[in-house]
């Protein structure tokens, strides 16, 4: 039998996410471009056939691969001083990091963006709203029609909340579960995310190429959604997608955090 269908399916994954982001670049100003989002003069030869190599495992993965049993939601509300959200450390290198974050009943992780990076997220149990976003320049053709931002709002923003606004674009929101495909993030395109666990808790096994690193301009930044204020004929128009949306930089909202917690799966060496 061939080497790799004896390897786990995570480690095939990781094998694999490590061929498809070695060399991709990444750190502070990295430019590259997806299968899905156009051209690939920038990426190294051959991206798209290992990026969809990997979607294809991702799409195959479940629960139980990684000996994780599916939670179920709690009789009673779970007391405060409890993580929302727990992450299971599989695998990291300096090209991509490998783990389980693991959501418990109506939790979120808040709106988030992963500077430079690429990212793939695949539902392991349970169902996931994922709300895609990207920041758009603010000069020029990018800047949303409309009144100015200090008129937008009600009550009125302040005027240094003001200053800190950034035009950005809401493009999709959908609900993902363990029978759906990879959701794929790009330097470029649908960077920012917020996941929503709906109707009980849920998993997802999430791949960061390059992971988060501070000191290569990586940093998590978190962001509040601003909804203008729109006139009465403009609301029914206000649920299609993609909008133009205000997005406000924020500190890390006081009732999110991470906690760690073991890895059951099957060992991974990249
Ligand atoms: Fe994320």
């Amino acid at each position: 039998m061939p080497r790799d269908n004896m390897a786990s399916l995570i480690q095939r994954i990781a094998r694999q996410a490590r061929l498809t982001f070695r060399g991709s670049g990444g750190g502070r100003g990295a430019s590259d471009r997806s299968a899905a989002s156009g051209p690939e003069a920038q990426m190294p030869p051959g991206f798209a056939d290992k990026l969809n190599e990997l979607k294809r495992l991702l799409t195959q993965v479940r629960a139980e691969d990684l000996n994780i049993a599916p939670r179920k939601a709690p009789l009673q509300p779970l007391p405060p001083s409890l993580p929302p959200v727990t992450y299971m450390h599989i695998y990291e290198t300096d090209g991509f990091s490998l783990g389980v974050f693991l959501l418990k009943s109506g939790t979120s992780i808040p709106l988030h963006d992963h500077p430079g990076m690429h990212g793939m997220l695949k539902v392991l149990y349970g169902t996931l709203r994922i709300s895609c976003m990207d920041k758009l320049e603010a000069d020029g053709a990018h800047r949303p029609r409309g009144p100015p931002p200090e008129q937008q709002f009600e009550p009125p923003l302040p005027a240094r909340e003001r200053a800190a606004l950034r035009p950005g674009v809401l493009r999709s929101r959908a609900e993902y579960t363990e029978a759906s495909g990879p959701c794929v993030l790009t330097p470029q395109r649908d960077n920012l995310h917020q996941i929503d666990a709906v109707d009980g808790p849920a998993a997802f096994l999430d791949i960061l190429a390059p992971p988060y690193d501070p000191d290569d301009g990586r940093d998590c930044h978190y962001y509040r959604v601003l909804e203008p204020v729109r006139p009465p004929r403009k609301e029914a128009a206000s649920c299609e997608l993609p909008r133009e949306v205000w997005l406000l930089e924020t500190p890390q909202s006081d009732d999110f955090w991470c906690e760690g917690e073991p890895y059951p799966g099957p060992k991974v060496s990249a």
